[in-house]
């Protein structure tokens, strides 16, 4: 059954891959973004590739007014909330905007929802909860440690979500655990165009496999893996947009706050990689060995049985169609969206 969502951060690289999967599937779409980190172009091809409209409000979540006539002016059955910053490094260096943003953007949100009787959402959390954790594969279950700002966010939100469902039992909520989101739509007129020098491996090899930038650094080759290099669990961000649209067929069933992770169980090391993104590309990437990473761990991949059990969910692009797609984003688009 159609329905009327509310994407927060809907402009981004997640959001507007979700966006496509939302609209082809029948709902209608009102997208919040104040276009911090993303650029209005995301949606205009959104629109292009499904052949359908959506609507845009440049609003930043933390202006209360601005939320609540959003709200005032729709009726929302669910929310997908994407809204936040998202650069671990970023998030040492100035913690207190990560703090404000996110945290501040979720109160925002959360009671204009609840103002206006909205009480499911979906919220892009990350496998960042888990820090260090004690083994692999990561399941739900396993404690929650978290080593730098942004992963605190990220935490907090849920227990703040986690606390407002136990309070009022109208509230459903799917805490959605992330792993590494990588890849592009295969039209290639959608992607991740991240600010500046990229913090993520992926984005930084094709950039190299395009000519703008030398080399990869491999952060490190020294860990408890088969190479030596961190172990990631690498998901097509398609993949992951369609986890959304399970999401929220499987909410109203769902009572209460539930945490899944969403990653393919699969993990592959940088080298891995670096190789991955030479033979889709055709192009040589060069690389050196450079030190570690502050806060990265060594291996880190999902249990995806609790996504498969509850959401009917499982992840079904391997690594050459993640890595070829990246491909023709970046070839295709080498310097990103055009400046709006
Ligand atoms: P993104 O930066 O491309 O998208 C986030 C969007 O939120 C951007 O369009 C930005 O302009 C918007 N935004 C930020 N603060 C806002 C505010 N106060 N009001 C309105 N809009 C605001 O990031 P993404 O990779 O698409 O990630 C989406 C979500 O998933 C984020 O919450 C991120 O933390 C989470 N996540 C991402 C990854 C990843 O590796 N990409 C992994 C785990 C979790
Ligand atoms: N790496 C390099 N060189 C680079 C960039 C990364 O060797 O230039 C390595 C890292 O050390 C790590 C792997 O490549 O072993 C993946 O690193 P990313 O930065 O791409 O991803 P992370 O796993 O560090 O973090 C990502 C997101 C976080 C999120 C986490 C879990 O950036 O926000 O996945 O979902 F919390």
């Amino acid at each position: 059954m159609a329905k009327n969502i509310l994407v927060t951060g809907g402009a981004g690289y997640i959001g507007s891959h979700t966006c496509v999967e939302l609209l082809k599937a029948g709902h209608d779409v009102v997208v919040v973004d104040n276009l911090v980190n993303s650029s209005q172009e995301s949606l205009r091809r959104v629109e292009e590739l499904v052949g359908r409209s959506l609507e845009f409000r440049q609003v930043d979540l933390c202006d209360a007014v601005a939320l609540e006539r959003v709200f005032e002016e729709h009726t929302f059955d669910a929310v997908v909330h994407f809204a936040g910053l998202k650069a671990v490094g970023e998030s040492c260096e100035i913690p207190l905007r990560y703090y404000e943003n996110n945290l501040h953007g979720t109160f925002e949100l959360m009671k204009a929802m609840d103002k206006h009787d909205c009480r499911n959402i979906v919220f892009s959390s990350s496998a960042t909860v888990y820090g260090d954790p004690a083994s692999v594969p990561i399941t739900e279950d396993f404690p929650l440690q978290t080593t730098n700002p942004y992963g605190r966010t990220k935490y907090f939100i849920e227990e703040i979500l986690r606390d407002q469902c136990l309070a009022d039992d109208r509230w459903r909520c799917l805490l959605l655990r992330y792993f590494n989101p990588i890849g592009a739509h295969s039209s290639g007129r959608i992607g991740e165009d991240p600010n500046g020098i990229p913090n993520n491996l992926m984005p930084y090899v094709m950039q190299v496999a395009v000519g703008l930038r030398e080399e990869v650094v491999v952060f490190g080759d020294d860990y408890e893996t088969p190479d030596g290099t961190g172990v990631r669990d690498y998901i097509h961000v398609v993949d992951l947009a369609l986890g959304h649209l399970v999401a929220l067929e499987k909410l109203p069933g769902l009572p209460g706050c539930t945490a899944v992770n969403l990653g393919t169980g699969q993990g592959y090391s940088v080298l891995e990689m670096i190789a991955a993104g030479r033979e889709a590309s055709g192009r040589e990437i060069s690389y050196r060995i450079g030190d570690r990473r502050a806060g990265d761990i060594a291996t880190c991949y999902a249990d995806s049985a609790m996504a498969a059990s509850l959401l009917g969910w499982r992840a079904e692009k391997g690594l050459s169609e993640m890595c070829v797609d990246a491909w023709r984003w970046q070839s295709e688009n080498p310097d990103g969206y055009p400046e709006d």
